[in-house]
């Protein structure tokens, strides 16, 4: 169905109930609705927003279309959990409302303050001529959970050098001052990041742009993070407008980081080394960090991609968000590891541990739609090894180590329904190592893959059928010793 701008733009209080619940109804017969991830209740869910621990409490806001699986008039929708486990559906959180956010409450994060959580947000509007007009706004939470938008916006302006394409505040404090990086597009169309400081919130004084090496990296820079570890700068972005290289930048849009000295606050000069892409699958945009109480950095992406159809879409809905990752730094590169707290969905277990000698085989036990999978391979004098999951009559989606090109390959060419085949459906990635760990989130229609404890990490949904169960491990050209547990997930 081609929906009309009308339509895109519609106000929610337009909208009779009856059609909501028949959208409703239609969502929940998805075959692929997901067990443990979070997804929207109808409609369209993209970037993860505002998170933040506040009230003894995670929040997690997402970018929301209600109404159907495109991008119309964004909302923010509220979940929170104890765990990073468990999620609430709250509700609606901020809805597009006033002259500065009509076109949508677009993306932005969320900061502790005199008791309050303070939302930052880029409020989207356009004139009768479509021309755009980015403010950044603030809402504040409160200990109740009401939240409040302020009247105004705080940050009015594109500062001069720069277009429309301006949005996506990330918020943090150093000592007693805040600061936000702004996504930002220069007029000559490179992409780059601002940064903006206040001392309560309220009243920004824009302080420059962020001087990278990476002038001409894309057209855009999406959601920007920057936050400190181990005493050095992390900087996250999602360029669009790269070129694929080798088996780099294969997704329409990329998502990545960049790591270096501590930026400078004074000159804005950041001086880091190269671009790495967060996550090496799919299906992974736009990911925001928070910092709990315990320290530590945690990451939630978007588990989906912009100006690209997916399978339920016929289902009245889109996308879902990743798992939360713990981040740390070795050897110059963010290591990512699925949160300690996702024990907690382990249910039965089930372990083998045998040697595959070229042969593609079933251990007994190890099937499943929704689950979690742990496997080392190692003493291999294979050419490949992996494993074959969700696999059915004429399905099955792959992740294997090819020992010879030295690469882990995802591969989804035949996971089930196929959706974006214009970007590919295998992605590769260079890995030398003797043994190969898989740790392995399987959801109705997603596998989030965590490679040799986070070193790299490969994340894409596939659209199976329900009766595509199999398991099997596989050693070609050789064989390998496998070590395999499996837990159903205990929701
Ligand atoms: C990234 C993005 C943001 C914007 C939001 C709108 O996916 O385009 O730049 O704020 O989505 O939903």
């Amino acid at each position: 169905m081609e929906w009309t701008q009308e339509q895109r733009y519609r106000k929610l209080e337009d909208v009779k109930d009856e059609e909501i619940q028949g959208l409703a109804k239609l969502v929940n017969h998805c075959p692929w609705r997901q067990s443990f991830h979070i997804q929207p209740i109808t409609g369209l869910l993209n970037d993860p927003n505002g998170f933040a621990y506040y009230n003894g409490e995670y929040h997690l806001f997402y970018q929301w279309f209600p109404l159907g699986p495109v991008h119309g008039l964004k909302h923010w929708y509220h979940t929170k959990s104890k765990d990073l486990v468990h999620w609430e559906n709250v509700g609606m959180a901020i809805e597009p409302t006033n002259e500065y956010d009509s076109h949508g409450a677009y993306s932005g994060s969320g900061i502790e303050h005199d008791g309050q959580l303070f939302l930052l947000y880029t409020g989207n509007s356009r004139d009768e001529n479509w021309n755009r007009h980015p403010y950044q706004c603030l809402a504040v939470m409160n200990q109740d959970g009401e939240i409040t938008k302020m009247d105004v916006p705080v940050i009015r302006d594109v500062p001069s050098g720069y277009t429309d394409h301006f949005r996506d505040p990330k918020v943090w404090k150093q000592g007693e001052e805040f600061f936000t990086v702004i996504g930002a597009q220069r007029e000559n169309e490179t992409g780059c990041a601002v940064l903006y400081q206040s001392t309560n919130l309220q009243d920004w004084q824009f302080a420059g742009e962020i001087k990278t090496n990476l002038d001409h990296f894309g057209y855009m820079w999406e959601c920007p993070d920057y936050f400190e570890m181990e005493e050095q700068g992390v900087f996250i972005f999602s360029p669009q407008g790269l070129e694929a290289v080798g088996n780099h930048y294969q997704n329409i849009y990329q998502s990545g980081y960049v790591i270096g000295r501590q930026l400078d606050l004074v000159t804005k000069e950041f001086i880091h080394g190269p671009f790495h892409e967060l996550d090496r699958g799919f299906d992974f945009y736009a990911p925001q960090t928070m910092q709990d109480p315990n320290g530590r950095r945690i990451l939630v992406g978007w588990m989906g991609l912009p100006e690209i159809d997916y399978p339920t879409d016929k289902n009245g809905w889109a996308h879902c968000l990743t798992l939360p990752r713990k981040l740390s730094i070795k050897e110059g590169k963010i290591i990512q590891k699925p949160v300690e707290e996702l024990t907690l969905l382990r249910g039965e277990k089930t372990e083998s541990d045998k040697v595959v000698n070229n042969e593609s085989i079933a251990f007994k036990g190890f099937e499943g739609e929704v689950y979690e999978l742990l496997a080392e391979f190692s003493a291999s004098n294979a050419e490949e090894f992996g494993i074959e999951l969700r696999v059915g009559e004429n399905e099955r989606t792959v992740i294997k180590y090819n020992t010879v090109e030295k690469k882990i390959i995802f591969d989804r060419t035949y996971s089930g329904v196929s959706f974006a085949e214009e970007f590919g459906s295998i992605r590769k990635c260079d890995l030398d190592s003797e043994t190969v760990t898989f740790q392995i989130f399987v959801d109705a229609s997603s596998v989030e893959v965590f490679v040799n404890d986070g070193k790299e990490v490969f994340t894409g949904r596939i659209f199976p059928g329900k009766e595509s169960r199999g398991i099997n491990f596989f050693s070609h050209g050789g064989q390998t010793n496998v070590k395999a547990v499996k837990w159903e997930v205990a929701v």
